[in-house]
């Protein structure tokens, strides 16, 4: 039988809820298509900086490494929000991210067709919006050096090598390739020097790939372009402080940001991870919406491990509990049939993806 091994990091907040549903709908679809899931847990963030004093264990870091594939929840949480900052949980995804050299985080943004309503714009504005937001997501203004706060003056540095520009670009030219050819190229080249590399840079690795357009724009217009007409938008390819505010922003086309997955990948590993927050106002309460984590196991299953059926039953089975009407508090105002808890939706999908 197929086996694989799974990293699991539940982390903070809402963490270990949504990623309990996951493997729920996990150990569903392995049954159903005949392969086998073997998980290990990990410590990361605020949990591992509970039990080891440490946001990112050498532990995790090797454990993950171990693995086929991780499966990841969210971290983060007020409680340990005045640590020193590499003491905080976000330094230990950060570290995570960067040990496992997952330079493409890969953020697509579809709008199902159940949920146009809920929205906060207009339905005809988001219909049939399917976009992917392909973020940098190892360097930049995240990691640059030199940094520093001395209490009266603070700095960090924005810096991309070519090298780093031209993976990441090629990343977002196959992925276009996959899909409608069309790459929009998000910077700040009207200011930034960083950025005006980063143009030009994108130029040059585009001539690769002559069947696909490629077209630049400032992040402040793509911004406003998001919400204005976010289906002139086919792959987005930016670096990683853009590419987090935008993805943010464009979840919202979708209606709820607990419905985003995302899949951060390098050469080696990969990390599957909602878009999400660790939500810690609604921990513990089981009205955290796990689609995104789910969605991002789907993700996992297709990339990582190559069951594509497994996959797609996942998908399926999120759009036909979202057609049927169950909806989590997030969307509960969206023709919502049934108001469900977030074990209550986990299992109707899994139902549904082992039919
Ligand atoms: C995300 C998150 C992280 C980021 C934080 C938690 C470090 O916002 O995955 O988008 O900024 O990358
Ligand atoms: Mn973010």
């Amino acid at each position: 039988m197929r086996s694989y091994k799974i990293a699991l990091i539940k982390g903070d907040g809402i963490g270990p809820e949504i990623v309990e549903e996951a493997v729920k709908v996990l150990d569903a679809v392995s049954f159903a298509e005949g392969f086998e899931l073997k998980y290990e847990e990990l410590l990361l963030g605020g949990a591992a900086v509970d039990a080891t004093g440490d946001p990112a264990p050498k532990e995790t870091l090797e454990g993950v490494k171990q693995a086929d594939a991780v499966l990841f929840g969210a971290i983060g949480g007020q409680k340990w929000d005045n640590l020193p900052r590499e003491k905080r949980p976000e330094s230990g995804l950060l570290k995570l991210r960067k040990e496992m050299e997952v330079f493409a985080n890969l953020r697509p943004v579809t709008v199902y067709d159940e949920l146009v309503n809920a929205s906060t714009l207009k339905p005809e504005v988001i219909r049939g919006v399917d976009l992917m937001v392909v973020r940098e997501l190892i360097g930049g203004i995240y990691f640059g050096e030199p940094k520093g706060n001395d209490g009266q003056k603070a700095f960090n540095t924005m810096v991309y090598t070519k090298p780093e520009i031209e993976r990441i670009a090629k990343v977002a030219f196959e992925i276009a390739m996959k899909r409608s050819k069309r790459v929009c190229s998000v910077d700040k080249a009207n200011v930034l020097d960083v950025s005006q590399l980063w143009r030009d840079t994108v130029e040059e690795v585009a001539k690769a790939y002559p069947e696909v357009t490629l077209t630049h724009m400032y992040v402040d217009n793509a911004a406003m372009q998001l919400v204005r007409d976010p289906k002139q938008f086919d792959v987005i390819l930016t670096g990683n402080i853009f590419g987090d505010i935008l993805s943010d922003e464009a979840s919202m086309l979708s209606g709820s940001i607990g419905l985003l997955p995302s899949a951060s990948v390098g050469e080696k590993y990969g990390l599957y991870e909602p878009i999400h927050g660790s939500a810690p106002d609604i921990a513990g309460q089981g009205i955290a919406n796990p689609i995104a984590t789910i969605a991002s196991a789907a993700m996992m299953l297709r990339f990582a491990l190559k069951e594509d059926a497994a996959a797609e039953r996942i998908e399926r089975a999120i759009k036909q509990a979202l057609s049927e009407g169950y909806r989590t508090q997030d969307l509960s105002a969206f023709d919502a049939k049934e108001v469900c808890s977030t074990s209550e939706i986990g299992s109707i999908i899994a139902n549904y993806a082992s039919k």
